[in-house]
């Protein structure tokens, strides 16, 4: 097995032998060296070429940002961790802008630092910041597909659903995707995909520069699995620092350097999933079959039909269990709509995924409900038909569901 090579960089002698301690039990991590200063973490790094380089921010001489910057230019195959100290976010944001890949508040576990160094060796290197070169690391021919996660019922399985989805997609196309988790007062993508957020969105849109590449690639967290998450904020409060317009900047951003951008959304039509919708490639509307379930479903569709974006909607039926519920036949009828998918009802395998934190995608491919998913996925990336129009007249979509509530004078589209 190949060793993956980290070389250490800090000016405190004792922090380096820390670390080295914490390193020693794994079998898959050698430290090939360690530095003190960032020029010595230069030379070293062209003599030794580690794959990970462990940096300090605060040394004398050259310090841990400017080494980093020039590592991630004249060495991009190697990957650089910050490892940093609290209350130190505008050099962290500084660093990540460099070109470092990801970053370690001290103290950390032998666990935390383990982990974070394999996944920053999987990734693929990156470059500067400010300079074409940064798509490099992102480059994709074409804008990907945003597909949104909706129902205004809460409990239908979005969530679930969609962290599931993603990382289908990307076992079935190897192609980049990314999960953006805008259900901001109640989002729980980090914690069904068991991520630790080291920034949220609302971190995020803080920043002046919160478009620019390098620095939301910083806040994508990245999954196991290869998918890169934005989370949701940690605080039900902190939604209110997050705007429709950050968020729909964010996710036509996304678009740009992603293949599959997924979209988790809160139970309601607020302003922010009102943004996602209209900013969609696709939305999958998921509904359960039970009569409560129905009568939410047949709302979401008129509410959506006069929104309109009926023609990027399908229907996804979730928790089917076909001895129980109205019958597939019937909803069909009802709502005059053929699902997407029906997914099964499966307690067993996807509340045991959800309480582990482990998508049932991985750990139990060969279940019925994995294999529903695949199939989607499948459906979803040869589907050739959902590049949208954009929509004509730019009608604000909370003026419309206003206009709609009361008594509309936007006609409403009957087929
Ligand atoms: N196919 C399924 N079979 C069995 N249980 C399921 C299935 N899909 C989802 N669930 C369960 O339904 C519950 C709600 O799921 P989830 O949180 O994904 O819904 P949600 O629509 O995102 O909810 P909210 O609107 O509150 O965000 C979870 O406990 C999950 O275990
Ligand atoms: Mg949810």
């Amino acid at each position: 097995m190949n060793s993956i090579k980290v070389l250490i960089v800090d000016d405190i002698a004792n922090t380096r032998e820390d670390i080295k301690r914490l390193l020693y039990f794994e079998e898959d991590i050698t430290v090939v060296g360690e530095a003190g200063r960032g020029e010595e973490a230069l030379q070293l790094t062209e003599s030794l070429r580690p794959d990970v380089v462990l940096m300090d921010i605060n040394m004398p001489g050259m310090d841990g940002i400017e080494a980093t910057a020039l590592i991630a230019e004249r060495f991009p195959e190697t990957t650089v961790v910050i490892i940093s100290i609290q209350g130190e976010p505008e050099y962290l944001r500084k660093a990540m802008t460099a070109g470092a890949r990801d970053y370690l508040v001290k103290p950390f576990s032998s666990n935390d630092l383990s982990e974070t160094i394999r996944l920053a060796q999987k990734r693929a290197p990156r470059r500067p910041a400010g300079t074409a070169q940064v798509a490099a690391n992102t480059k994709k021919s074409a804008p990907g597909k945003i597909i949104t996660f909706f129902s205004s019922k809460g409990g239908v399985g979005k969530t679930t659903l969609a962290c599931n989805l993603a990382i289908s997609l990307l076992q079935e196309t190897k192609k980049k995707v990314a999960i953006a988790d805008i259900n901001l007062q109640g989002g729980d993508v980090a914690v069904m995909l068991n991520i630790t957020p080291k920034g949220t969105v609302a971190e995020l849109v803080s920043e002046e520069d919160y478009l620019e590449l390098s620095l939301l690639d910083g806040y994508l967290a990245p999954h196991i699995s290869g998918i890169r998450v934005l989370p949701a904020p940690l605080r039900p409060e902190q939604a209110e620092l997050v705007t429709a317009a950050q968020i729909e900047g964010i996710l036509r951003h996304l678009k740009e350097n992603f293949d599959f951008v997924i979209v988790d959304t809160a139970p309601s039509f607020g302003d922010i999933t009102l943004s996602a919708l209209e900013t969609s490639d696709q939305v999958l509307l998921i509904a359960t079959n039970t009569l409560p379930g129905l009568k939410h479903v047949k709302t979401d569709l008129e509410v959506i039909e006069n929104l309109n974006v009926t023609h990027k909607v399908k229907l996804v039926l979730n928790q089917i269990a076909p001895e129980y519920g109205i019958s597939i036949a019937d909803i069909e009828k009802n709502l005059k709509n053929t699902p997407l998918a029906i997914l099964p009802y499966d307690e067993k395998n996807v509340l045991s995924s959800i309480n582990k934190g482990q998508p049932f995608i991985l750990t139990q491919a060969n279940s019925k409900i994995s294999q529903s998913i695949g199939e989607l996925s499948r459906k979803i990336a040869s589907d050739k038909t959902i590049a949208i129009k954009e929509l004509g007249a730019k009608k604000k979509f909370f003026e419309k569901l206003l206009t709609l509530r009361g008594e509309s004078r936007v006609p409403a589209r009957k087929a």
